[in-house]
């Protein structure tokens, strides 16, 4: 194994090539592809781990991205490696085999009918107010973000592969509301206030004429179980059905209850599974 250096980026191409020929084991492709070059670009080494047919690109200190191509019989090795950088914050496999301390992770792709939207939302209870999205408070709903996210497996992949902090769910917003998941659309995504103090919120993306996608629906803790969830998600539901959108779209974990919760089985029109494995340092 070779940890570190400059990146020799023809071995890095015939690496990948022969990967993708083996059916190797990917993780985080859509990285690779994307911010991993741009960051590159822009002048920030990363750490590079070649070995043989395995190969992982660990992205520069702050930002901790891992990018992965092994064979399967590279992978322990390869992993153990990864595990023993303290840069390395979690890892994400789509098959982690026999590794120890990779957690299974179910992602559900829920697509919800908007045909049994309410004819009016639930209430809000005062002193509670919910108002259409405000964007001078983008930096506190990166900071309700980060709080609300800072624990679960859900908020691991709001950021992937960066811990939830304020600073990464301000660019995850950012990166949102200028289009990165589909038309950000702020008269459907709520912010809900208790006098001046965001407390909750929902982000809404339109990816076509009839599917709209709901990014993240997020309640402060001590505001839970007051129906605040309930009322934003109607008020999408009666904000978007007259305009002929027929579903949302909504990614969440299994073990998620109170996002499952939200959701009527009678409403779902169909679900995907998503399985994958995952390791978080500590
Ligand atoms: C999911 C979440 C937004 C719910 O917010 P909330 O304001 O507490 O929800 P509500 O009070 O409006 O409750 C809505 C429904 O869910 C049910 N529910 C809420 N929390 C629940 C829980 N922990 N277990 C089971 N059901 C729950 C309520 O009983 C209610 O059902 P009903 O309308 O049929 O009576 C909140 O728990 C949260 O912010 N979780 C963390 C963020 C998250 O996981 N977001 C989704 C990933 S993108």
């Amino acid at each position: 194994m070779r940890p570190a250096g400059p990146l020799d980026f023809l071995a890095v191409d015939a690496a990948l090539a022969r990967f993708r020929a083996r059916h190797a084991i990917p993780a985080e492709f859509a990285a690779w592809e994307g911010s991993f070059w741009a960051r590159h670009g822009a002048g920030e080494a990363p750490l590079a781990y070649l070995a043989g047919d395995a190969a992982a690109f660990v992205e520069g200190s702050r930002t901790h991205r891992v990018v992965l191509y092994a064979d399967p019989g590279m992978l322990p090795d390869l992993i153990r490696t990864l595990q023993a950088d303290p840069a390395v914050h979690a890892i994400s496999l789509s098959d982690a085999g026999d590794l120890p301390d990779f957690r299974v992770v179910e992602r559900w792709e829920h697509r919800f009918d908007l045909r049994f939207a309410p004819a009016e939302p639930a209430p809000v209870h005062a002193p509670l107010a919910v108002e259409p999205w405000v964007p001078g408070r983008q930096a506190d709903a990166a900071d309700l973000l980060s709080a609300v996210n800072a624990t679960t497996v859900d908020g691991l992949y709001l950021t992937w592969p960066d811990a939830p902090t304020q600073e990464t769910c301000a660019r995850v917003l950012a990166g949102l509301t200028g289009g990165s998941h589909g038309t950000f659309s702020p008269d459907v995504s709520f912010m809900a206030f208790d006098g001046d103090r965001l407390v909750g919120l929902t982000l809404v993306a339109l990816e076509d004429a009839e599917v709209s996608f709901l990014f993240e629906i997020a309640v402060a803790f001590r505001y839970r179980g007051t129906g605040l969830a309930r009322h934003m998600l109607d008020r999408l539901k009666v904000a978007l059905a007259p305009r002929g959108f027929k579903t949302v779209r909504f990614l969440a974990c299994g073990h998620n209850a109170a996002v499952q919760a939200l959701f009527r089985p009678e409403e779902v029109a169909s679900r995907a599974l998503d399985r994958g494995f995952v390791w978080i340092r500590g």
